[in-house]
């Protein structure tokens, strides 16, 4: 088959080589981007007069002849061809003849394939943030349902203090609303135009970049071109940010792992979101929250890959880089299904709230709280944590709670404790008197519930008339 490239050429390909170097057989994702930016830059080359009005019609004609054959499933891929840019442009010269040879005019498939990336990646940002919408609603939505519920609190996964229910959700939404602002932020770098570089150093034809630019729908095109055709930063930014969403999905799933387990059993998965043993007939295993925390493993990987394949690359474009697209492509998949998964996840689990305040009654929760109630009788806290300290000792010593001492036996500690103090001990008394900003205090957390509450609902409104 004669190749696109050929004519310096006096021998053949090997055909270890053609297998060796295609990326059609993944890169074939990006043919209606690359479509769309075929159609783009005629359109241009036309009102540059570098091709007639018809021939831009003939061309944009057969663009549109072939995306349907593709997306009927007839189009007959070619690795011989190598990528999607040769597979199509060899298409089209099939189906419209000579004219379609004058599409790559003033253009190279170096800033062509730069293109069809921002292009992909424009789109992949915007589903991953309506997806991280999404789980953010079904994490209020349980911080709501959770109402007056109490948990233990943990650092180091030691019994800490006790939190609202509502308040541990809503720690994860503003997690994930930093991703999708991080999304966001990474999208501006993303949505620069780079078509129009060439091959590396732009092209002697009076071009206008602004018009593909601007038919595209990108805010502004590059500045230089040599660092248009060369510039991965976007896939890099953009599989660090998945990277971090991997982070907070594996935090989560490693919570309901434990929470899950007979020593918490905070909660129960339903079946249909388990999966069993094959020897033992008893188990129920949270294997979806495992798989989406091993998810990390490539995820961290394709970045690590990405972050390898741009060392040391000299300017401008090096082949290494078609290295780059299985990463990106399998990192906004993996992050992709395990947002919808999650949220679905979620939803089919039920939340034991009674063993939640049960497990609320070990640890002594309240001892802070008696620290902080000295501080405002005047005692300085390093002296008071000392107290609180050796209370909590006896108490150990004897099994009880805090709120079972008695006034006389707390005035062997400080004479200052006085039987007000029992107003704010036991986990009930003592969550309401939390006062900070941002802490679990009962009522705060209510309103910061309706505050996201209303938050999301305006980002879900703004994302259907598609301007997230
Ligand atoms: N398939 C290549 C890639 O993914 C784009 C083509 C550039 N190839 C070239 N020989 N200049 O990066």
């Amino acid at each position: 088959m004669k190749k696109a490239w050929g004519g310096r050429f006096t021998k053949k390909t090997a055909s270890l080589v053609e297998t060796f170097t295609e990326s059609i057989s993944f890169d074939r994702r990006l043919y209606a981007y690359d479509i769309k930016g075929s159609i783009a830059h005629a359109s241009m080359l036309a009102q540059c007069n570098l091709i007639s009005s018809k021939e831009c019609k003939a061309i944009i004609k057969g663009l549109k002849g072939i995306q349907k054959e593709i997306e009927t499933g007839t189009f007959p891929f070619k690795s011989e061809h190598e990528d999607i840019h040769m597979n199509i442009e060899s298409a089209l010269v099939d189906r419209i003849g000579d004219v379609a040879k004058k599409l790559h005019t003033a253009r190279s498939r170096n800033d062509q394939i730069a293109l069809d990336l921002r292009l992909w990646m424009r789109d992949q940002i915007q589903e991953i943030i309506v997806a991280i919408v999404s789980l953010q609603s079904e994490l209020v939505t349980q911080a709501k349902a959770s109402g007056k519920h109490i948990l233990p609190g943990f650092t180091h996964l030691q019994h800490a203090q006790p939190i609202m229910v509502g308040h541990y959700f809503l720690a994860y939404v503003e997690m994930f609303e930093r991703d999708r602002t991080r999304l966001i932020d990474c999208r501006k770098r993303v949505n620069v135009s780079p078509l129009g570089a060439c091959a590396l150093a732009g092209t002697t034809l009076h071009i206008k970049p602004e018009i593909t630019a601007k038919l595209l729908g990108f805010a502004s095109t590059f500045e230089n071109s040599i660092d248009a055709v060369s510039d991965r930063d976007f896939s890099l930014e953009f599989a660090s940010v998945l990277s971090i969403i991997s982070v907070h999905l594996s935090r989560f799933c490693e919570e309901w792992i434990i929470w899950s387990s007979q020593g918490f059993d905070f909660l129960d998965i339903d079946d249909s979101y388990c999966t069993g043993s094959s020897i033992m007939p008893q188990k129920k295993n949270p294997d979806v929250l495992e798989i989406m925390r091993g998810k990390c493993g490539r995820v961290y990987g394709n970045l690590f890959s990405l972050l390898t394949i741009m060392k040391g690359l000299p300017l401008s474009y090096n082949r290494d880089m078609q290295e780059d697209k299985e990463a990106i492509f399998d990192s906004s998949d993996t992050i992709k299904e395990c947002l919808v998964i999650l949220k679905e996840l979620i939803k089919k689990t039920t939340l034991k709230f009674d063993n939640m305040e049960k497990s609320c009654e070990k640890g002594f929760l309240d001892a802070t709280g008696i620290a902080d109630y000295l501080v405002t009788k005047g005692v300085p806290f390093r002296q008071s944590h000392e107290i609180v300290g050796k209370i909590v000792k006896k108490c150990n010593a004897n099994g009880i709670g805090l709120q079972n001492v008695s006034l006389k036996d707390f005035k062997e500690f400080s004479p200052l404790i006085d039987k007000d103090l029992y107003k704010t001990i036991g986990v009930a008394n003592y969550i309401k008197q939390y006062k900070s900003p941002g802490s679990t205090a009962p009522a705060s957390v209510r309103k910061k519930i309706a505050a996201w509450e209303r938050r999301l609902q305006k980002q879900t409104l703004k994302q259907e008339k598609k301007f997230v």
